[in-house]
């Protein structure tokens, strides 16, 4: 899977990303990442890419022309890419998606990530400042993606959040593939408590059936664990598993 980030701060998504398991996982060529500098597109000879608003309240807006040139050449690139290897690859007339990271945006999920994992590549567009020119986020985006009910300064935070968290559903980038389907949110509910050596610390002990070897009793236990732990933390989940899972 190849991530597509449009920027005015390409280094702060490649120093993000390129550490730990999304860094491995580039290395080993599972997942691939670029930051492009929306400033490079601009026309403007002070090399400006953006300007006041219209209508009342202060606030610097990206304009349109860079915003468009840069998305427009990064959808070039990739249907030539994809042109070149026609058996490997999506079609090249499949429409890339364009997310656009913003506070007004659907709020992202696991399964919104599950989604998202299933492209071969993904356009992450990043404002800054007071915003985007809504003329040219009508014409490029095809999604409108917020992390949560608060307010960053600009959209990058948010674009690594999501490729960290998509990134780790593509095959090959977790050593055992296993962990995205037990982790937290992966059945729908919070993983169960994990316990590591050693068995008794500040007098706490290992709970005695993980050390049973009876695995139909571990998975019991586990799923009653996670049970327990999301109806405490996550009611809201908890609500929901019971009535998709409850057909008595
Ligand atoms: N840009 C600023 N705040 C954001 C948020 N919460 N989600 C996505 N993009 C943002």
């Amino acid at each position: 899977m190849f991530f597509h980030v449009l920027t005015l701060f390409p280094e702060m998504i490649m120093e993000g990303l390129g550490t730990s398991i999304l860094g491995r996982a580039m290395q080993k060529g599972c997942i691939q990442a670029e930051a492009i500098n929306i400033r490079d597109y601009t026309t403007n000879k002070h090399q400006k890419v953006d300007d006041y608003t219209y209508g009342p309240g202060a606030g610097m807006l990206m304009q349109a022309q860079p915003v468009y040139d840069c998305v427009h050449a990064v959808l070039t690139r990739i249907a030539e890419r994809r042109a070149r290897s026609p058996e490997t690859e999506s079609p090249a007339e499949k429409r890339v998606r364009v997310v656009y990271v913003t506070p007004q945006g659907a709020v992202f999920d696991q399964k919104m990530a599950q989604e998202f994992a299933k492209e071969e590549d993904l356009v992450l567009l990043c404002g800054h400042y007071e915003g985007i020119d809504e003329r040219v986020l009508e014409e490029v985006v095809t999604d409108y993606v917020s992390i949560g009910d608060y307010v960053l300064t600009g959209g990058e935070l948010p674009a690594m959040v999501m490729v960290d968290a998509i990134s780790r559903l593509v095959p090959g980038v977790l050593n055992n593939d296993e962990s995205a389907v037990t982790d937290s949110f992966g059945n729908g509910l919070l993983e169960h408590p994990q316990y590591s050596r050693p068995q008794v610390w500040h007098d706490k002990e290992v709970p005695p059936v993980l050390l049973s070897g009876n695995h139909k009793l571990i998975e019991k236990w586990q799923l009653e664990e996670s049970l327990k732990r999301t109806k405490e933390r996550r009611p809201d989940l908890y609500q929901k598993w019971r009535e998709e899972n409850d057909h008595s």
